[in-house]
């Protein structure tokens, strides 16, 4: 197994399966699997085509497992954030939206949204948090707690794939002049 860090395109197509695997296998929240289908996809044209062959995976799987894929992630500023027990990427992603440093009047907020968010859905709330603020995560919660179940299946999976496009695109460099 390699060590993950930014490779280029070639390098990345020319891995091994498995340290391919090993490169990737954070990109979908617990959930190294992925990785696996996708190296098989190889080679790519871009990191952008990377990131579109994991969504592609994921849009394949049946809906139970679109739900495990979804469940795999941890609340925002929820237990396991408090505990420490974050995977990297979800840490960084997390503290980049200031999530890692809120008043306690915010967490009451984060608490109170996570649970009406898993009454009503039985999911966690998953938002591409790099793209937003602690005000657009607050209020994109409450405008998706009005969604049908289906819809907000939807919603996340659009969400995961954010997410896995800004990770994809963190392990990928430019290729050298
Ligand atoms: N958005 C980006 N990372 C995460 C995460 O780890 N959990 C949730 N719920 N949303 C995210």
């Amino acid at each position: 197994m390699t060590a993950r860090f930014p490779r280029t395109l070639s390098e990345i197509n020319a891995l091994s399966a498995q340290d391919f695997e090993a490169q990737f296998a954070g990109v979908l929240e617990h959930s190294p699997r992925y990785a696996r289908v996708v190296a098989q996809a190889r080679p790519f044209a871009s990191a952008e085509a990377v990131a579109a062959a994991f969504a592609s995976a994921f849009d394949a799987d049946s809906q139970e497992e679109q739900v495990a894929l979804i469940r795999a992630h941890p609340d925002l500023a929820g237990k396991a954030a408090l505990a420490g027990d974050l995977t990297p990427e979800s840490a960084h992603e997390q503290a980049s939206a200031g999530l890692d440093r809120l008043s306690s009047d915010e967490y009451a907020e984060f608490h109170r949204l996570n649970a009406a968010y898993h009454e009503r859905f039985g999911l966690p709330y998953v938002v591409c948090v790099r793209e937003h603020t602690k005000a657009s995560i607050f209020e994109g919660a409450r405008r998706r707690l009005a969604n049908t179940p289906e819809q907000e299946r939807a919603a996340a999976l659009h969400e995961i794939g954010r997410i896995a496009r800004l990770r994809v695109l963190d392990l990928i460099t430019e290729e050298d002049a």
